[in-house]
């Protein structure tokens, strides 16, 4: 995964170049274990929770992988898709074209600070939130989905926790994946100086700050990790 520099009209640097676009689909699944079945697990755990008639919002959407897949669990929902990166938002409009639910997306090139008000059921943010530094600006991300949820609506965060022992099986599948061991020493570096992840225990502060009740983990490998995380349900009145 590798977010574009920072760029001349000044969007923040955690943003995809379109560059980044052209071959992503075939690098993320051997960069990140278990890709697919996070996917599967997402739209299984809300298709347990989620009315038929739903509407999701998908933040940094990329090129469409979770969209597709969500698409295809759950045929009457609705979704916003965001992803400042026109690249990436442009390969996952062809994707829903191809797969016949672009009709049911509406497609936002923009960060999700800048997204229009409205509240949806659900919120993805998948491996957007380890771009984000952890010093107000994770805060703000997770404010702002939870300002676009209704009360009681779900988010499903896939994010990426630093711990050592992880760190190195990561490398190892890596490994196993076919990339070169220069390339794997890349990625892991990359993983301490382009990314900003956080513990499990900053992670839940950052949730409960942010508007969500105490999360629950649906998936983990190798130090990625899926969370369900809801918004309060208000009290009756
Ligand atoms: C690693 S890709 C993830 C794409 C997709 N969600 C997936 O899981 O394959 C990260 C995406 O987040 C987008 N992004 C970066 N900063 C963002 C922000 N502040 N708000 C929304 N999306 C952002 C990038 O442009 C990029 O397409």
């Amino acid at each position: 995964m590798t977010a574009g520099s920072p760029s001349p009209d000044h969007r923040p640097s955690t943003v995809f170049s379109d560059a980044a676009a052209s071959d992503y689909d075939d690098r993320v699944p051997r960069l990140v274990p278990g890709y697919a079945l996070a996917h599967d697990l997402m739209a299984a755990t809300f298709a347990s929770l989620l009315p038929a008639d739903a509407r999701l919002l998908l933040a940094g959407c990329g090129t469409g992988n979770e969209l597709l897949r969500l698409a295809a669990g759950g045929p009457r929902w609705r979704f916003s898709a965001l992803d400042p990166s026109a690249g990436m938002l442009a390969v996952a409009r062809r994707k829903a074209q191809g797969a016949g639910c672009e009709s049911r997306v509406a497609f936002h090139a923009t960060t999700l600070d800048q997204m229009p008000a409205g509240l949806h059921d659900a919120a993805v943010a998948a491996l957007v939130l380890h771009f984000i530094p952890d010093d107000g600006g994770k805060a703000a991300f997770l404010s702002a989905l939870a300002q676009r949820l209704r009360a009681g609506g779900a988010l499903v965060l896939l994010d990426y926790e630093p711990v050592p022992l992880l760190a190195r099986a990561y490398g190892q599948w890596l490994q196993a994946t076919g990339l070169e061991r220069t390339a794997v020493d890349a990625v892991l570096a990359k993983t301490g100086t382009q990314w900003h992840p956080v513990t499990d225990t900053r992670l839940r502060a950052l949730l409960l700050e942010s508007g969500f009740e105490p999360p629950r983990l649906i998936f983990k490998a190798l130090g990625f990790q899926a969370w369900l995380a809801f918004r309060p349900v208000e009290p009756a009145a």
